[in-house]
């Protein structure tokens, strides 16, 4: 009887035995597929640690490109006189020209009591401007930064009317002042046609 009993139990045994090394359960390979679940995993977290630096790189991008775009929206046109003809000059020394019949100043740059435009921002600008005069009267303007002649219109008693342009590229710091300057003993002519004109732009920002 106890031969039986012991033959049985190990029958049962070995069945339990074989259930748990069943190539069905696997656990070297369950445990495995788990640990590249784990890799994946990581992978995909430090994948997205990533994309969120660069999310928020990318946005303070974007909020410096507007707040640059908001700053350097610079950009003015003037004519001479705001209504009415007639001579500027002659005068005895060196005048700034006030030009005032503001067309634009996008960024308030140009003072339109002064002449004056001071750069906001430093930057890369362009600054035109426009001379007209009478027949038999000298016109001479310069464009000046900070005092200093950068380029100039010169016409000498004209048989007819005279009219000379001019205009620079500059790279100015904020602060720096571009004005028109007549020069002593000469004339310039406006009227509502605006042949005098005085204008300037930021090209872009440094
Ligand atoms: C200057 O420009 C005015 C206006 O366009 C024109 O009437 C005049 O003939 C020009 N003068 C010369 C010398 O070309």
């Amino acid at each position: 009887m106890a031969v039986l009993q012991i033959v049985l139990l190990f029958c049962v045994g070995s069945s339990i035995a074989e259930d748990l090394f069943s190539p069905n359960v696997n656990i070297i390979t369950e445990l495995e597929k788990l640990k590249n679940m784990e890799e994946r995993i990581q992978k995909l977290e430090n994948e997205n640690e990533a994309l969120k630096t660069l999310l928020q790189e990318s946005q303070i991008k974007i909020e410096h490109f507007q707040k640059d775009n908001e700053v350097n929206k610079i950009a003015f046109s003037a004519g001479l006189m705001a209504s009415g003809q007639g001579q500027t000059g002659p005068i005895n020394s060196e005048e700034i020209l006030v030009y005032k019949k503001v067309f634009s100043n996008i960024g308030n740059a140009y003072d339109s009591n002064t002449g004056i435009f001071t750069a906001p921002v430093k930057g890369v600008y362009y600054f035109r401007f426009y001379g007209h005069c009478h027949g038999g009267t000298t016109m001479a303007i310069s464009l000046q930064k900070n005092g200093v002649t950068q380029c100039s219109v010169f016409a000498w008693k004209p048989t007819s009317n005279g009219n000379g342009s001019n205009g620079v590229v500059l790279t100015l710091e904020p602060g720096d002042k571009m004005y028109t300057k007549l020069w002593r003993n000469t004339w310039t002519y406006d009227d509502p046609a605006s042949y005098t004109s005085f204008s300037g732009f930021l090209i872009f920002p440094l």
